[in-house]
């Protein structure tokens, strides 16, 4: 983490000592744990779900609910996550989180049917739903202006771990077993893959119970001397002025809620579109496609299912790179030069693999493509990965921490979140139906919204570089 270590300041603000500089940074990783368990979770399923359809002898469609029933968990999560934040602080909720994580790893680990390993999945989803709402929330609030970006961008960066971690234990356990539905020990190989879980849940939970609740929500419900405390460890420099700050944007008579998302027009106030607009591109570029239906993906261009476990794992590693890239650059060229960076090379790949799935013949059922299509297919897509991972990966989760008003950052973010939650859970369910129709048009359809996604950012996107958070409002 010696990019975050290196005082760079920009904007005119304050620089931050190194000292206060690395207790930001350690209490911001905390936090973005809860990505850790967001990106394992929601991948795990992929080495899993094949051997759970066999254990309980059920169909595709009953398999595609439980897997999906995690993300409509999540969207559900998101939702609430916003209320308990406001009401309880930030990190009792990710206390919660910690705690519903583990209580479903344990239950979806051992489940007596196929429909209670969905209800525990869901269980789950509400945890990485809480879990990707208060990550954001909680490091925009508690991380200097100057670093806010890279701090943030921590929570992407777990994420993409937690993803590619998830395929190490897949793989791992299913070779030390000899395939997911054998057995080890007491427990069967894909019982595993779920039950590893606790173990970063039960860390999170108890590495939160340490840290200190974000400044902003302390002065919201009038607990001003610990946030004094608190802005002094993380901020420093001139604390009565910023606590000024502080109050006057937080000053309010009643508890923020929903309701307060409206604007004058009684309408969705414009920030919370952008937020929603930002969540749902971000989804519509069919990132998710590539992590959850690698496989078959990759043997359609002529790999072998054994082999396409590694191309999964080296495309999660060019995830992982491009996201440190991002957190290299995204508080020195700013949030809004990478996304529309990433955008037209996100474009430009997805609309490569349209023209080449474009080649793809039906050969036993499953798509084949020409030699030179298939070589194309494979660098266009892990050239997306990348394009996606310095740039819409992280700089959503960015954004939606700091362009809301300190007053309805949580509910405004839980909106955003849980809008996210449902474009992935579309694609998500379409895309095995819209792969049938034709791959080509499925990526064509993800080469649009990559279009669009240009233009929204030039147009909407507003710049939040080195900027404090009250600074950005009224
Ligand atoms: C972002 C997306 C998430 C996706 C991940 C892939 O965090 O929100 O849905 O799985 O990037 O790197």
């Amino acid at each position: 983490m010696s990019t975050v270590a290196s005082p760079r300041p920009s904007g005119g603000v304050t620089p931050t000592a190194p000292a206060r500089l690395g207790f930001v940074t350690r209490i911001a990783s905390v936090a973005a744990l809860g990505g850790f368990m967001f990106g394992y979770d929601t991948a795990v399923i992929n080495g899993a779900v094949t051997a759970i359809r066999d254990h309980f002898g059920v169909g595709t469609a009953a398999t595609g609910l439980t897997v999906a029933a995690a993300l409509l968990g999540s969207a559900v999560g998101a939702w609430i996550a916003g209320s308990l934040a406001d009401r309880h602080g930030r990190t009792r909720v990710m206390q919660i989180a910690a705690l519903l994580f583990a209580i479903s790893a344990v239950g979806s680990a051992v489940p007596f049917a196929i429909w209670d390993l969905g209800a525990w999945r869901f269980v789950g989803g509400i945890a990485i739903g809480i879990a990707s709402v208060i990550a954001p929330t909680y490091i925009a609030e508690v991380a200097p202006a100057a670093y806010r970006g890279r701090l943030a961008s921590l929570q992407q960066l777990a994420i993409v771990l937690g993803i590619a971690i998830s395929q190490l234990v897949d793989w791992g356990i299913a070779a030390a077993a000899g395939g997911a539905s054998e057995k080890l020990g007491p427990l069967y190989a894909w019982q595993w893959m779920l039950a590893v879980a606790v173990v970063p849940a039960v860390l999170y939970g108890a590495l939160s119970l340490r840290i200190p609740e974000s400044p902003r929500h302390l002065v919201a419900v009038g607990r001003t001397a610990e946030a004094r405390d608190v802005l002094a460890r993380v901020e420093g420099g001139d604390v009565d002025a910023r606590m000024a700050e502080l109050e006057q944007s937080l000053r309010s008579e009643h508890r923020s809620s929903l309701k307060d998302l409206r604007g004058p027009r009684g309408g969705l106030l414009p920030v919370v579109w952008i937020g929603i607009a930002l969540s749902v591109l971000q989804q519509f570029v069919g990132i998710n496609v590539i992590f959850y239906y690698s496989s078959m993906l990759w043997q359609s261009v002529g790999i072998e299912e054994s082999n396409s476990l590694l191309i999964s794992f080296s495309t999660s590693i060019i995830n992982i790179v491009g996201t440190f890239v991002a957190i290299a650059l995204v508080d020195r060229i700013g949030r809004k030069p990478l996304l529309l960076i990433g955008s037209i090379g996100m474009t430009v790949a997805l609309g490569l693999a349209a023209w080449s799935f474009s080649a793809a013949t039906i050969v036993n059922g499953d798509p084949s493509l020409p030699e030179l299509q298939g070589a194309v297919a494979l660098v266009a897509a892990n050239a997306f990965v990348l394009f996606f991972a310095f740039s819409w990966g992280p700089g959503v989760w960015v954004l939606l921490g700091e362009i809301f008003p300190n007053r309805v950052r949580a509910a405004a973010l839980a909106v955003a979140a849980a809008a996210q939650w449902i474009a992935n859970w579309v694609i998500t369910t379409a895309f095995p139906s819209m792969a049938d129709w034709s791959l080509s048009g499925s990526y064509l359809v993800f080469t649009l919204f990559a279009g669009l996604s240009i233009i929204f950012v030039a147009r909407f996107v507003t710049e939040t570089k080195g900027r404090t958070l009250e600074s950005m409002e009224g």
